[in-house]
């Protein structure tokens, strides 16, 4: 018998394109309840790491990253997995895993030693790996992105959960 054939990619993956930048802001705006906002003029200053994800042209889905500014710690060093989201009707095909894993993907070039994600949807990042870790363990986070938190005054009760995926290095 013949094997199965592979399973239909569930959409087409590509570095955004500044055209884009407006359809990424509105999918972020979208679900701020659950996403960090983003200016227009921020994801057009980091529109070259931004992934979107297609189905017949249209864009259904972001993602992108974020490296943080440590210096001495090369061994340490984690990229943060921001700005995740797949329109309603979308959900569920695996088109967001297809964005995170093709971030993870792009970001294994620069070798980091983990990717961090903070997040509302523990369930989504644990069937790609992801596992949780107490907030104590990412203070660089803390210190770089939570401590400008509009939402909540103190990142140790905020309702996100840190989850890291360990990367192997090439050493
Ligand atoms: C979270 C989100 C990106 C998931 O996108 P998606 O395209 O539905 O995810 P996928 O279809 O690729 O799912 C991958 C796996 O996670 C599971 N999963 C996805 N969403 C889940 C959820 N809310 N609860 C539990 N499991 C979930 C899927 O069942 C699938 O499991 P499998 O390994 O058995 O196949 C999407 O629901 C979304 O955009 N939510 C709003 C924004 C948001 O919360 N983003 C995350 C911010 S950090």
């Amino acid at each position: 018998m013949s094997a199965p054939a592979p399973e239909p990619a569930p959409c087409a993956l590509r570095t955004a394109r500044l055209v884009d930048a407006e359809r990424i802001f509105a999918l972020i705006h979208l679900h701020r309840d659950r996403l960090v906002p983003r200016s227009l003029g921020n994801i057009v200053e980091n529109i070259d790491r931004f992934v979107v994800a297609e189905v017949d042209g249209e864009m259904v889905g972001c993602a992108t990253y974020g490296i943080f500014p440590e210096i001495g710690e090369p061994l340490h060093t984690a990229v943060e997995i921001q700005s995740v989201a797949v329109r309603a009707p979308w959900r569920r095909k695996g088109v967001g895993r297809a964005l995170v894993l093709e971030i993870v993907r792009r970001v294994r070039a620069f070798e980091p030693a983990a990717a961090l994600v903070l997040t509302f949807s523990p369930e989504f990042f644990g069937r790609l790996g992801f596992r949780e870790v107490p907030k104590d363990k990412v203070m660089y986070k803390l210190y770089t992105g939570c401590i400008n938190c509009t939402k909540y005054a103190n990142p140790f009760t905020c309702p996100e959960k840190a989850m890291v995926l360990e990367l192997n290095r090439r050493d």
